[in-house]
């Protein structure tokens, strides 16, 4: 017989139905059983009173551990306490297994986090990391839906490729039958040749960069979104990333408003999406970093001084507030309202740790900030120092040449920048999408090949683009993950992915 879902279950009320999952948390009375259950669509707390069911089922339930499997034939009533607001009273219980010693707790924080990634494969079930899945699931939906609606044509772009389009040294070499070939750093080259077969497409898939790097925003395996258009210049280039991340953001606010409380995501933030984004060429861009202009009043430099004071005061207020809470306590107090003081006391302290973070990174940002050299990358910092005076995300172009790919197209009259654009998150999430206009000059591009040290033979085919009906064309990629970790407001991208690769991490 069919099974219902949690997510449905507001069709139920009053009726009866019959679940499948998991024990996701248990807790025993006398009498009683308080099961949360998950399975999959959702949670939903289950009764299980000894009257309702009999002696022999009741048995079986006070014996469900965290992750046993079970189904559960109940009705269905609102409870407003309830996170779903309802809850499912059981009249019968059948178990499928009894999961013994499951080696994660349902208060994740107590674990360290390797012990966590060394169990990716059981940490998937855990509320945060199915909240997160949920989210990309949404986000994949909502850029599938924005281009279809906007005529683009989906392009699969192949995984072993000749040529290095994002420079050499973050390439993973392979072996193809004899020859050297590279995993892609990217679809764009094939992106460009179909684009002037479609107009406009996009390509969805996995990309690699062997970045030997251990951070919060790099993976060895991540999925680019990458589209492409015939006759676009930058300016329409932008006008679709804004266009773009907008409809994403608000699909997920409008459908995933259930994970993103469990995520505990300020959503006001993610509404700043519907404010026009600020477009800054670089050279601006850098003057507002090291503090030398102002924007609507706000200066950089200035701006992380009177964060570093607030973290600062932000911590004296805590310490004093955990001080009056433990001397409460010690006076004596109920147990709830001691368990309550206990707990709030642990996340006060946790609360400490990310404000000593801070008091400890300002300083380094700030120094980075102001001493800034032109015709550098930002670093992590300083996206996060410029981005703090904006309120939505931001787009820097018009970026030096020397720093960014082959393909991108001069600037008229200024050969030192070009048409590149940048789409940083605000709040520190940082740099999701990069893009260019590209360059159509045939000669420009055979001297840029060259500058980049790349071989010209594996270009031979991408020029023939330039050869044969060259046009004005634009696109962009966008970083899956880095766009999963924005709006979900989690810090690192081993979260964002189910099973991730990267430097160091190849199980499970
Ligand atoms: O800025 P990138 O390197 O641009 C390109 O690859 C272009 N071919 C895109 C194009 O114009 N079609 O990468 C694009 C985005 C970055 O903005 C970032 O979001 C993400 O891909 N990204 C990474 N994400 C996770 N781990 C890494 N190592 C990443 N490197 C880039
Ligand atoms: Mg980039």
């Amino acid at each position: 017989m069919a099974h219902q879902y949690i997510k449905e279950l507001s069709q139920y009320e009053g009726k009866e139905v019959t679940l499948k999952g998991w024990v996701y948390n248990a807790r025993f009375g006398a009498n009683h059983a308080f099961i949360e259950m998950r399975d999959g669509s959702g949670f939903a707390p289950c009764v299980v009173a000894k009257d309702d069911v009999g002696e022999e089922i009741f048995e079986k339930a006070k014996k469900l551990t965290r992750e046993s499997s079970f189904a559960i034939t109940g009705n269905v009533s609102k409870d407003d306490r309830a996170k779903g607001g309802y809850e499912v009273i059981a009249t019968n219980l059948e178990i499928y297994t009894y999961s013994t010693d499951y080696p994660i707790k349902v208060n994740e924080s107590e674990h360290g986090v390797r012990h966590l990634a060394d169990r990716r494969h059981l940490w998937l079930r855990s509320k945060r990391q199915w909240a997160i899945m949920r989210v990309r699931n949404e986000i994949i939906m909502g850029i599938h839906e924005f281009f279809q609606k906007e005529g683009f044509l989906q392009m699969d772009s192949p995984i072993f490729t000749g040529n290095a389009a994002e420079g050499t040294t973050d390439l993973f070499g392979t072996d193809f039958f004899g020859d050297p070939a590279y995993l892609a750093q990217t679809g764009q080259l094939y992106g460009e040749a179909m684009c002037m077969a479609q107009g406009k497409i996009y390509t969805f898939g996995p990309t690699f960069r062997a970045e030997k790097s251990d951070t919060p925003r790099h993976l060895a395996e991540f999925w680019m979104i990458e589209p492409e258009m015939a006759f676009f210049d930058n300016e329409m280039n932008m006008d679709l990333i804004e266009q773009f991340t907008r409809h994403i953001v608000n699909r997920c606010l409008k459908n995933c408003a259930q994970e993103l409380e469990i995520l505990e995501r300020d959503t006001t933030r993610l509404e700043t999406v519907n404010q026009a984004y600020p477009r800054v060429p670089y050279t601006e861009a850098i003057k507002i970093l090291k503090g030398e202009k102002d924007v609507d009043g706000k200066n950089a430099i200035q701006v992380q001084e009177e964060d570093l004071a607030a973290a600062k005061a932000g911590i004296e207020e805590k310490k004093q507030d955990i001080a009056e809470r433990e001397k409460a306590i010690k006076a004596g107090m109920k147990k709830g309202a001691r368990k309550f003081n206990e707990a709030k006391i642990i996340s006060l302290r946790s609360e400490i740790a990310t404000l000593e973070e801070a008091c400890r990174n300002i300083p380094r940002w700030i120094e980075s900030a102001k001493n800034f050299k032109d015709g550098e990358d930002f670093g992590n910092s300083d996206e996060t120092v410029l981005t703090r005076v904006f309120d939505a995300p931001v787009m820097v172009y018009n970026w030096p040449t020397k720093i960014k790919a082959f393909y991108m197209k001069e600037v008229e009259g200024d050969p030192d920048h070009v048409k590149g654009v940048d789409l940083l998150a605000p709040d520190g999430y940082g740099e999701i999408i990069g893009g260019s206009e590209r360059e159509t000059d045939i000669n420009i591009l055979l001297q840029k090949i060259k500058d980049h040290n790349l071989p010209m033979e594996p270009f031979e085919w991408y020029l023939d683009l330039r050869r044969f009906g060259s046009v004005p064309h634009s696109g962009f990629g966008l970083g899956l993950e880095r766009m999963v970790r924005w709006v979900c407001g989690i810090h690192h991208l081993r979260e964002t992915i189910p099973f991730p690769r990267r430097y160091g991490r190849l199980l499970p």
